[in-house]
């Protein structure tokens, strides 16, 4: 199996090189209307965005920025194929203009403009980001009544175009069986509230660019990659920044598109080459880990699990497990038209115990999930 995911560095405002229906998944983070970080970027797109932030005009400032966003849900509703997904991480602001403090509310902002353009709005995740900084606390304190409660979370918006995405004939119905999360994973990850995903991805990329392009975390992109999406589908991310979501797609054996205005950015997405192979196998590794710890603790408290995975042999608690199967990347290669083919085993890697890295399996296993006496721990 090999992906290709291909880099384009423009406005995403117009996207005429990417067909209509052509896209399987968005996963996404655009830069945030009234963060200051953002001011210039937008700025540089309509200038009467500058002269809205010169005179304190928070709310034409914020409609403005929206505006150019806008422009940019209306291709991403155009080239989504039917029933493929968006997913979009987006925070809401506070600022103060003219002394006066308040929010500006992007997540609604956003949800508003999709809703009206035809998309289908779904339940949407709480990505709860604890801070600890010790200023966190605004307004007058301990005095009533003008202290204001500290936003520490950020949304991730989903919705789809048009019904439910369906898979014809057996190839296809396979894939789809082989590209299934594990049943634990299914309970946290679809769970409208996420206090586990932490920090950037490290390795990747340098941490200078990364904070200066406010990434979001690997995890964060891979888990939605697997949640709304299959193993080669085409995975698009307009507002690309260091590239996340394509390590994320390459990761996760799906094909990619990214696109972004700055093309200074283009040194450190190109990193992610040297780097994908481990970080890839790493994530995959800690998957399989987990799910023979959470096996082990399951067998432990005298609960069955009743399915077996083909691929690797441990129990799992569906049928829609079975076949589920993690591709190890193998090779990635930069081809002439700039653009990075990726490639992967077939085959499972060899099986973790829970605690260490040492293959635990000297062959497929010939007792039954039903036997609690598992070679495996
Ligand atoms: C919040 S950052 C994305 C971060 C990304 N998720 C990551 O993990 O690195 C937003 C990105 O959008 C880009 N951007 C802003 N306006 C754009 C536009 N109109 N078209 C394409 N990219 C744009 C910025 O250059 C910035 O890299």
């Amino acid at each position: 199996m090999e992906t290709n995911h291909t880099l384009l560095f423009q406005d995403s405002c117009s996207l005429d090189q990417i067909p209509s229906n052509s896209i399987d998944l968005i996963v996404t983070s655009p830069p945030y209307p009234m963060i200051e970080m953002w001011d210039t970027i937008f700025a540089s797109q309509n200038p009467a965005i500058a002269k809205a932030i010169k005179k304190q005009d928070g709310n034409k400032a914020f409609e403005l920025m929206h505006k150019l966003l806008d422009s940019v849900w209306d291709q991403a509703f155009r080239i989504l194929k039917n029933g493929g997904f968006a997913c979009i991480n987006i925070g809401d602001a506070t600022r103060t203009l003219k002394s006066d403090f308040a929010i500006y509310s992007n997540h609604s902002r956003i949800l508003h403009h999709l809703f009206q353009i035809g998309f289908t709005a779904l339940p949407e995740i709480i990505w709860r980001k604890q801070t600890n900084a010790p200023n966190k606390f605004m307004g007058s304190g301990m005095l009533p009544a003008g202290a204001y409660v500290t936003l520490e979370h950020e949304y991730i918006l989903i919705v789809r175009k048009g019904g439910k995405r369906e898979f014809k004939g057996d190839p296809e119905k396979q894939n789809r069986r082989q590209s299934a999360i594990f049943w634990e994973e299914r309970n946290s990850f679809f769970s409208d509230i996420w206090f586990d995903i932490k920090g950037t991805r490290q390795g990747l990329i340098d941490k200078a660019t990364r904070s200066r392009s406010a990434a979001f975390p690997f995890e964060l992109a891979y888990r939605l990659i697997n949640m709304y999406s299959v193993k080669n589908d085409m995975v698009f991310d307009p507002f690309l920044g260091t590239g996340t979501t394509m390590a994320a797609a390459m990761a996760a054996a799906r094909n990619s598109i990214g696109c972004d205005i700055d093309n200074t950015l283009y040194e450190s997405i190109v990193q992610i080459k040297d780097h994908i192979i481990d970080f890839a196998n790493e994530s995959i590794t800690k998957r399989l880990k987990s799910h023979l710890c959470f096996v082990e603790e399951r067998i432990a408290s005298g609960k069955d699990l009743k399915h077996q995975n083909s691929s690797y042999g441990f129990p799992v608690i569906t049928n829609q497990e079975k076949e589920l199967i993690l591709n190890e990347v193998l090779a990635v290669e930069m081809m002439e038209d700039n653009s990075i083919r990726v490639m992967y085993s077939d085959h499972p890697q060899p099986e973790f115990s829970c605690q260490t890295t040492e293959p635990v399996f000297k062959e497929k296993p010939k007792t039954t999930h039903k036997n609690k006496q598992l070679s495996l721990f």
